[in-house]
């Protein structure tokens, strides 16, 4: 069995800053026991040395960078590694001039298989250990994601999208064939090692009644399974929806009627929300995802984080690539706290990092295993490193307090502050390719 004893400054968090005043543990010269894969001890690094337990076990001295638990990313699409950055429109055209033609490419196991190679890499560059995805529409390229992972011993949430409506034809599947390979993949994926499946009908636009049926289906069939999709990110996709579906009271009453709200459900973007939903969603325990460099780069509105935490909504930060345009969660905390400063609501840098890691397990309801340092949790770690360009480096000699370096890294930090990336142990950087 390998042990390494990872030193160096190391934070970590057990309740929300913006809730909790004792709420993270900060070890200036601190060490972490890794074994097997699984944080076994973490103390000063003084205080471990004199113990029986780190006998045998290699040492790698991190210092001055800082570790953190590797970033959790609940809301981003793998089949647009190649959407991002695409020029000039809004989410439906959007959706139809760049997305389903990109996604639909997909239906080709070899250019799949190539890309959940080039996406985890670059999650694992940007310093993410969990991220929940939407694949596309084909079980091939959902299969070819989750074999990617299991190599890298990642953990991972994904869902093949269900879609049969109003797209192309070539990413569209039926209310059955969205069923069975959506139940095919389970059996496969689900619960194996540290992935996971999720059911994922893409957005009321695209799936019909019958398929909504189906996807509801599946969630009473598996009900600690995470379903994830999308809610009022759009204005123009909010009226296209309440003409789809004109029994529903309001977007949200489209899942709800099909039995799909829940503390596993994940809905990203969740920003033209009416009382009731506000109200049902807490009340459900439904998560709310906030993808900030998405919602400005498609100029969907800006998410109101204070208004949902006083409802009593738990809400996750992701990149929602491709719409979003950043895998770092450094740079959607930075976008993040620009589109709350123009709500007139306030992210501290603490707060901020508790949100993309135990926070982001918390919206997962996976934080007895990840988003924290604690003995038992599994080894996802991430090294940072708070001079890795000349201009964080400049401002680094200014800084007087942790905050203060937090906040450098949120708002200059991307992957070049990733000193190193830790799966379940293992060292990740240098990037190697393993498929
Ligand atoms: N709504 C439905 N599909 C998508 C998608 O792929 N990205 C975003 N941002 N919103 C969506
Ligand atoms: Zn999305």
């Amino acid at each position: 069995m390998t042990r390494t004893l990872l030193r160096g400054r190391i934070l970590t968090f057990h309740a929300d800053p913006a809730e909790t005043e004792d709420n993270h543990r900060y070890i200036e010269d601190g060490a972490i026991l890794v074994a097997d894969g699984i944080i076994e001890a973490v103390g000063s690094h003084d205080e471990l040395r004199r113990q029986d337990i780190i006998k045998g076990a290699i040492e790698i001295d991190h210092r001055p960078h800082l570790i953190v638990p590797g970033f959790i990313d609940p809301h981003i699409h793998f089949p647009q590694v190649q959407v991002i950055a695409s020029w000039g429109t809004q989410l439906l055209d959007w959706l139809n001039r760049y997305t389903f033609p990109e996604e639909a490419r997909y239906a080709d196991i070899d250019h799949a298989t190539r890309m959940a190679g080039a996406f985890l890499d670059q999650l694992v560059a940007h310093g993410t250990t969990t991220a929940c995805a939407f694949s596309s529409s084909h079980r091939g390229s959902t299969q070819a994601l989750f074999e990617a992972a299991d190599v890298r011993g990642m953990s991972l949430i994904a869902g093949k999208v269900m879609m049969d409506r109003n797209a192309p034809e070539g990413v569209l599947d039926t209310a059955q064939s969205g069923y069975d390979d959506s139940k095919a993949l389970i059996s496969r994926w689900h619960g194996n090692g540290r992935l996971r499946f999720a059911i994922t009908p893409r957005f009321a636009i695209t799936s019909t009644p019958e398929q909504m049926e189906a996807a509801g289906a599946l969630a009473s069939e598996y009900p600690s399974m995470h379903v994830q999709s999308h809610l009022s990110e759009n204005l123009a996709e909010i009226d296209y929806t309440l003409q789809l579906y004109p029994k529903a009271r309001d977007y949200l009453d489209v899942y709800e009627h099909y039995g799909l709200l829940g503390q596993h459900t994940l809905m990203g973007h969740c920003i033209h929300l009416r009382e009731r939903e506000i109200a049902r969603m807490a009340e459900t325990g439904t998560r709310a995802i906030f993808c900030p460099t998405s919602n400005l780069f498609l100029g969907s509105g800006l998410f109101d984080a204070d208004g949902l935490r006083a409802a009593g909504i738990v809400s996750g930060i992701a990149t929602d690539v491709g719409g979003g345009t950043s895998y770092s969660q450094l740079q959607t905390l930075n976008e993040g706290y620009k589109v709350l400063q123009l709500r007139g609501q306030q992210l501290t840098p603490l707060a901020a990092l508790h949100w993309a890691t135990r926070g982001n397990a918390v919206a997962l309801s996976m934080e007895d295993r990840i988003g924290s340092i604690r003995p038992g949790c599994d080894a996802d770690l991430v090294v940072l490193d708070s001079s890795a360009t000349p201009d964080m480096a400049l401002r680094a000699e200014r800084l007087e307090t942790l905050s203060e370096e937090l906040f450098l890294l949120q708002i200059l930090g991307d992957d070049r502050s990733i000193a190193q990336t830790y799966v379940a142990g293992r060292p990740m950087k240098p990037a190697r390719p393993l498929n």
